[in-house]
């Protein structure tokens, strides 16, 4: 499955997509230029399917934003990242849902996260407003801290499970899940061996 993380420069990002793939925290990481990608495959609790997740670490910075919408195409969720010590990146999601709305699938899951809960007394968002705002763009909420890992695992599953019913009667995906494998996507094929 592709997953796009978005979200303004600075919120974790690039932190969480290392953590669940690496088990690594740094914590002076630099800015992603562009676009970074990961992969990690994962069992599934209780079905033991596995699943491929192809992870799409996107720059929060304003200069690449024409250059990250050119990924938004036959992506099968968005991950939208605030920091909720920053109420500035908060405000800044409902941008990233109308830039989704304007260029990507219509069928797709969408998950909210507040990241830096370790930071908890700097705390500008509350756990309501991240609920609130999730629920009225029918998205799944979750809070997690990349530099404890609180949350990171449980969110990749959650997010692997809805990927899987959503997608199990899919043509392109339904053979492949139930064989365990998860076709590489055919621009991805290109990118990756030319
Ligand atoms: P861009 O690549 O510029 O879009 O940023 P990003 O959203 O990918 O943020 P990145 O992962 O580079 O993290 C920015 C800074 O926040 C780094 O110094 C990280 O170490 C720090 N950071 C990331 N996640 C956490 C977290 O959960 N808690 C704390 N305390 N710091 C974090």
């Amino acid at each position: 499955f592709k997953i796009v993380v978005l979200g303004e420069s600075g919120v974790g990002k690039s932190s969480i997509v290392i953590r669940y793939s690496e088990n690594q925290f740094y914590p002076d990481h630099i800015s992603t230029i562009g676009v970074d990608f990961r992969v990690r495959t994962i069992t599934l609790h209780r079905t033991g399917k596995r699943v491929k997740l192809h992870l799409w670490d996107t720059a929060g910075q304003e200069r690449f934003r024409s250059i990250i919408t050119t990924y938004y195409r036959e992506t099968n969720a968005f991950l939208y990242v605030y920091d909720v010590t920053n109420r500035y990146s908060f405000l800044k999601i409902q941008d990233w849902l109308h830039e989704v709305n304007k260029y990507s699938p219509e069928k797709r899951i969408e998950y909210l996260i507040g990241n830096k809960l370790d930071e908890k007394e700097s705390r500008q968002v509350s756990q309501e407003e991240g609920q609130t705002l999730a629920t009225q763009n029918k998205m799944s909420f979750i809070e997690t801290s990349a530099k404890t890992s609180f949350q990171i695992d449980l969110m990749f599953q959650s997010l692997a499970l809805q990927l899987v019913h959503l997608f199990e009667n899919d043509p392109k995906f339904s053979s492949s899940i139930s064989k365990g494998i998860v076709p590489i996507h055919s621009k991805w094929k290109q990118s990756c061996c030319t």
